[in-house]
């Protein structure tokens, strides 16, 4: 299991991101903290009407843990591109109820809508995981 590694890496990470601030470049992603722009995220979104929050503005706040566009090398934390959709709304919804025991995605989790949750999944499974 790779948890206790995790809740290790954990501690030392939580510091270090209090120190910094969120969008320190904790993991070497510059471009965390600037929005991204249409070409950065190819095909993400359709550019459909007046969409509810776009899913890859929300996902900035996940960038600080899981990397830029989901997209994380050294691996303290899961990368979440290219993460099915279905997986990724039911890991979303069970870290919110609790069901899935987490050390900090429940309370991530907490802070987000069923639509938000779907917009950020749309959003992910269309990353192209490196
Ligand atoms: C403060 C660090 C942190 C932030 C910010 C964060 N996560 Fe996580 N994430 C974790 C950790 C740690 C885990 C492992 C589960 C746990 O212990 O909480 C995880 C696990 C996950 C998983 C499960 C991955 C898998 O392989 O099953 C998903 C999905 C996820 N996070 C989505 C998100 C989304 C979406 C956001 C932004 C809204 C986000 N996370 C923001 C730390 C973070």
């Amino acid at each position: 299991m790779r948890l206790p590694h995790l809740t290790l890496a954990l501690v030392g990470l939580v510091f270090a991101i209090g120190l910094l601030g969120a969008n320190a470049p904790v993991f070497a992603a510059p471009a965390a903290t600037t929005p991204p722009s249409p070409a950065a995220t190819p095909a993400a979104l359709p550019p459909g009407p007046k969409a509810p929050p776009s899913g890859a503005a929300i996902a900035q706040t996940c960038a600080g843990c899981h990397g830029t566009e989901g997209r994380l090398k050294a691996a303290a934390f899961m990368a979440l591109a290219g993460m099915p959709k279905a997986q990724f709304v039911q890991a979303m919804r069970d870290f919110r109820s609790g069901k899935r025991p987490a050390t900090l995605m429940r309370h991530v989790a907490e802070g987000f809508s069923d639509g938000e949750i779907d917009a950020m999944a749309a959003y992910f499974a269309a990353v192209k995981p490196e």
